[in-house]
């Protein structure tokens, strides 16, 4: 092992080309932290809003990245064997510290999650943020039972995509927009029952197709579209605010009886590896490796590609998850 690895550096907001690659030494682990060699991770919109100056809490010079996929380094608490295969996300990666743009993360072990995967490593660095919103989102956000029905506000996105497939995977009838008719297949592709074509007003396709309205709903855009997705829902139905594809998420004098519709309930999802049990993500990883489960990967990008990358992030080109290997 090196002394130095190369990572993505953002020292201040601005365009794709502010991130630079640099050597920087490799760091140490301290007890209760975890050293992952990254082989592979996913870009996230959360790293987009920091790289654009709107994210709150990050300081810089900052190595981005919420989440890493990799094998255990070093491990001075003896939490996790070394070579053992693990994913890590959040609580801070890439924010208050450095995180997964690079070929080694040092991460606290509470974020760290071990599996066992022969899947190649641009497959399994798609996975673990994406999983585990979408996952939170279905379980803590909306206690979504089998055989609901489920919209999806921002249906595209890999968090929407991922939320299609487990909300197939329980049985669910899962309606997925889009604002772009090219992208059906996409998604029809995935398993989705209903695409809508998402030109503002969803609610009444939504109840062309279920007349009461649909039992949960997974926000994605944000507030501009949040009062029509609450229309889309059934009296006692759920809405879960959980994306701001829109990078707008602020709702300006709210007054809950004008607001939100009669009975219906607005929850939020923000999550940790907390939310994503071992047992979810071997499970996920193992449908993959049968064939069963769909990963939506977009496109697999090299770490030298990572400006490439992040601009086609924040031109929205693609329908699923954009993923870096090192
Ligand atoms: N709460 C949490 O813990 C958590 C965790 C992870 C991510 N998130 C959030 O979840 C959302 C999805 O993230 P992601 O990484 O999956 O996104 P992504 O893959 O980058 O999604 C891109 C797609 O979003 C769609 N979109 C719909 N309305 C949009 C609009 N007004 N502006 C831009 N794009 C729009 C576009 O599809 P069409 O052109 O087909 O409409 C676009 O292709 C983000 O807001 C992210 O911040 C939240």
């Amino acid at each position: 092992m090196t002394d130095t690895m190369r990572a993505v550096v953002l020292d201040a907001p601005g365009s794709p080309e502010a991130l630079t690659i640099r050597e920087l030494p490799r760091p140490t682990p301290a007890h209760g932290w975890v050293l992952i060699q990254v082989k592979a991770f996913g870009l996230n919109r959360s790293e987009l809003h920091t790289r654009l100056g709107i994210a709150e809490g990050v300081t810089f010079p900052r190595v981005l990245g919420i989440e890493a996929t990799g094998v255990v380094a070093a491990c001075p608490g003896g939490e996790f064997a070394i070579g053992q295969q693990v994913v890590a996300m959040m609580g801070g990666m890439g924010r208050t510290f450095d995180g997964g743009y690079a070929q080694y993360t040092c991460v606290p072990a509470a974020q760290v999650i071990a599996f066992s995967s022969a899947l190649d490593w641009s497959t399994l660095g798609a996975v673990p943020e994406m999983l585990q919103t979408a996952h939170g989102s279905l379980t803590v956000g909306l206690d979504a039972q089998p055989r609901q029905s489920i919209l999806i506000r921002g249906g595209t996105s890999s968090v929407g995509m991922a939320t299609a497939v487990l909300g197939k995977q329980r049985g669910m009838t899962v309606l997925a927009t889009t604002r772009n008719p090219d992208r059906a297949s996409a998604l029809t592709g995935i398993g989705v029952d209903h695409v809508l074509i998402d030109d503002g007003d969803v609610a009444d396709k939504v109840r062309a197709i279920l007349p009461d309205g649909v039992d949960t709903a997974l926000e994605l855009v944000g507030t501009p579209t949040l009062p029509d997705t609450l229309r889309s829902v059934r009296v006692h139905g759920v809405v879960c605010f959980t994306g701001m594809l829109s990078n707008q998420w602020t709702v300006r004098d709210f007054y809950p009886i004008d607001y939100l519709p009669r009975g219906v309930r607005l929850t939020a999802y923000h999550g940790d590896a907390g939310d994503l049990p071992p047992r979810v993500l071997q499970d996920f990883l193992d449908g993959v490796a049968a064939g069963s489960t769909v990963v939506p990967i977009a496109r697999v990008y090299d770490f030298g590609q990572i400006v490439e990358a992040h601009a086609a992030m924040e031109a929205g080109i693609s329908s699923g998850k954009l993923v870096v290997t090192t």
